[in-house]
């Protein structure tokens, strides 16, 4: 493969294409005439590719369609998303058309973690091309390439038997291979099944039907490629948007920004968030270019809402009237694609549509013999295995069935440790539990308790340099809570190192360890109904990445308290940054030990512009916009 062609994407970077562009995958290795066939679609249909990714934008804007950002999403997204996270899967993608179609191939190298590259292209194709040697007719692979395809919605399949000139271009061969392949793939769900004999070397019934083969009376690759019928199912699927980010550039203007993973939106109507259930109306749909009145799968969008609702990274915006599940557990098709087995029980960060979620995989509710398609008994998953899966999610989450829907179906399952992708899913329903139905008897959970308090139990992580004002302006802000009638309690560094914490230092494993004993109180108290304060240098953005992992959503708000170093320095009100200056306080925070500030806080303080005062009251006002707290929050 050219390494310049060479791109890598994300399972569920599935955006929807129009009638003119065809996704495919191909499926077969090197020894079945793979590369021949790819390379001799791109010589037939004489498309000159030097680089992949101009020539993806060029021939998109030549032709029009209106496919072009979609498929540089494809590219764009994947990319960015992998860098996030560290996933690698290796996927290129190739660009070519015909006068009257364009395709995008997705071609996947062939070693052995195939199947992960598999399902990575196979995830947003139209139709899958399985290759076929005609002198060794249908293989295991041939059928777990078959199965992997349905699982990932490919609706049609050719069935590419090629090498048809090494069998002496003898129907009887075609036509065994044709039965075989018919007997397996009945009850795999395709729409369209069509076999080709086909010469990939010499070019048989690639662009024109071939005289050698006149038994055959089909189409010939390119014809069927250019008129094959594919359901528009995201574009017509019901509408969901999966927030990307929340666009807050001033006071004045508050978006939500992404791509509509499917069908479409006109600003004016009522949309849903899904979790909360709370709707509004959709008052613009901005982009880069302007305001849209109207917008559809696979556009980058920021939608404007005429209420401030609370909504947030990760969350899904719906249409009222068709809503996705909300659940916090599931049933899945997952392909396990680690070579560390899948043990049920243990918690793995799964990814669904924006959203990050740690999710454990309670139990393997069978296993299934890509050969067979017969179900076994297991418990546990290795490389490659194929399994029906429950899975239960920290909180819920918003999803519909990968057969309804395959944008808000389809995730991934990264493990915790190595950031490895470990497995690609496929909904397949919703198992709810039943905490959902207790909330009606008034079971004594959460809510109920934080209820009589007339308050949202939440957790304000003040994090900054030691010196900062950390724990000042937390204490004003539990001052003002309090005199409002709420139930606040301040967990501070300084204090908790006394009890709790005071068998723990400064090294980085100690500062883990504090934060997450931190953590776990705090998150304790939300459990109890309680609004807590939490100031601590906490200096590490994988530790605050982690006490908002084990929070619900929006549980956690994560103040940076922005003081300059030098100011820190200056006030030293401890006069500890003159002793660590001295070097008699070692890994001090600032001076010989790193501080990450936050990347994305959900407020930032800036010490030097407004005093303690002016700053407290900022907090306020974030609590009451998002109806935590200060009169407007209702009691559930
Ligand atoms: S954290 O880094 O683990 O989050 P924490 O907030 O609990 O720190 O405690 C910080 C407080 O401990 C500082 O405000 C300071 O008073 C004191 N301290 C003592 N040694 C150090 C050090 N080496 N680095 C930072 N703070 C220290």
């Amino acid at each position: 493969m050219d390494a310049a062609l060479a791109t890598k994407t994300v399972l569920s970077a599935a955006p929807a294409g129009d009638g003119n562009l065809l996704r495919f995958i191909t499926c077969g290795s090197v020894d079945d005439g793979k590369s021949t066939l790819i390379g001799r679609l791109l010589y037939e249909s004489k498309t000159i590719f030097e680089d992949q990714l101009t020539t993806l934008t060029k021939d998109s804007k030549k032709h029009g369609t209106t496919g072009e950002d979609v498929d540089f999403a494809l590219l764009v997204d994947g990319l960015e998303a992998e860098r996030e996270q560290g996933i690698t899967i290796d996927v290129a993608y190739r660009f070519f058309a015909t006068p009257k179609r364009s395709f995008i191939v997705a071609d996947t190298p062939g070693h052995e973690q195939y199947t992960r590259n598999m399902a990575t292209g196979a995830s947003s194709a139209d139709l899958a091309i399985l290759l076929v040697d005609a002198r060794k007719g249908v293989l295991v692979q041939t059928k777990r390439h078959a199965f992997i395809c349905s699982l990932l919605g490919v609706k049609n399949v050719v069935l590419a038997i090629n090498k048809i000139d090494l069998a002496e271009y003898d129907e009887k061969v075609f036509q065994r291979i044709v039965a075989d392949f018919s007997a397996f793939a009945t009850n795999l769900g395709f729409t369209s099944i069509l076999p080709i004999p086909l010469s990939a070397r010499f070019g048989d019934n690639v662009t024109t039907l071939s005289d050698r083969t006149p038994w055959y009376r089909g189409k010939s690759l390119i014809e069927h490629l250019e008129s094959v019928e594919i359901g528009r199912d995201l574009a017509s699927a019901p509408f969901r948007f999966p927030v990307q980010w929340v666009n807050r550039p001033n006071l004045d203007f508050r978006g939500f920004s992404g791509t509509i993973a499917s069908g479409r939106v006109r600003a004016g109507q009522d949309i849903t968030v899904a979790a909360s259930g709370r709707t509004t109306r959709l008052t613009r749909i901005v982009t880069a270019d302007g305001d849209l009145d109207e917008a559809g799968a696979g556009d980058a969008v920021t939608f404007v809402l005429a209420e401030e609702v609370d909504i947030a990274r990760g969350d899904v915006l719906t249409e009222p009237k068709s809503r996705p599940e909300v659940a916090d557990g599931l049933s899945a098709h997952v392909i396990w694609m680690s070579e560390t087995r899948l043990q049920p029980g243990r918690s793995y960060l799964m990814r669904i549509g924006t959203r990050w979620v740690p999710a454990t995989v309670s139990a393997i509710s069978h296993a299934i013999d890509v050969n067979t398609l017969e179900e076994r008994q297991a418990d546990h998953l290795a490389l490659n295995e194929i399994a029906v899966c429950e899975i239960q999610t920290a909180t819920p989450i918003a999803f519909d069935s990968y057969a309804d829907n395959r944008g808000t179906g389809a995730f991934i399952l990264v493990d915790r440790t190595t950031n490895e992708t470990a497995a690609a899913g496929m909904v397949i329903r919703s198992l709810r539990r039943a905490t959902n139905v207790h909330r009606e008897d008034l079971a004594l959970d959460k809510a109920a308790r934080a209820g009589i308090k007339y308050q949202k139990p939440v957790v304000l992580w003040f994090t900054g340099l030691s010196g900062s004002g950390k724990s000042t302006i937390a204490r004003l802000v539990e001052k003002k809570l309090h005199a409002a009638g709420h139930h606040t309690y301040m967990l501070d560094g300084d204090n908790l190192r006394h009890g709790l914490n005071s068998d723990l230092g400064f090294s980085e494993a100690e500062r883990t360890e504090n934060i997450r004993r931190a953590g776990e109180v705090a998150k304790l108290f939300v459990d109890a109904g309680v609004i807590v304060l939490c100031s601590f240098i906490s200096p590490l953005r994988t530790e605050r990445a982690f006490v908002r992992s084990i929070l619900d959503e929006d549980e956690f708000v994560e103040i940076f308290v922005d003081t300059p170093l030098e100011e820190c320095e200056k006030r030293d009100v401890k006069g500890l940054y003159k002793r660590a200056r001295a070097g008699d306080i070692p890994q001090f925070t600032g001076i010989s030990s790193p501080y990450e500030a936050p990347a994305a806080p959900e407020l930032t303080l800036p010490t030097l512009q407004e005093d303690a005062e002016e700053l407290a009251d900022r907090v306020l006002e974030h609590l009451r916009d998002r109806a935590i707290a200060g009169g407007n929050w209702a009691s559930p």
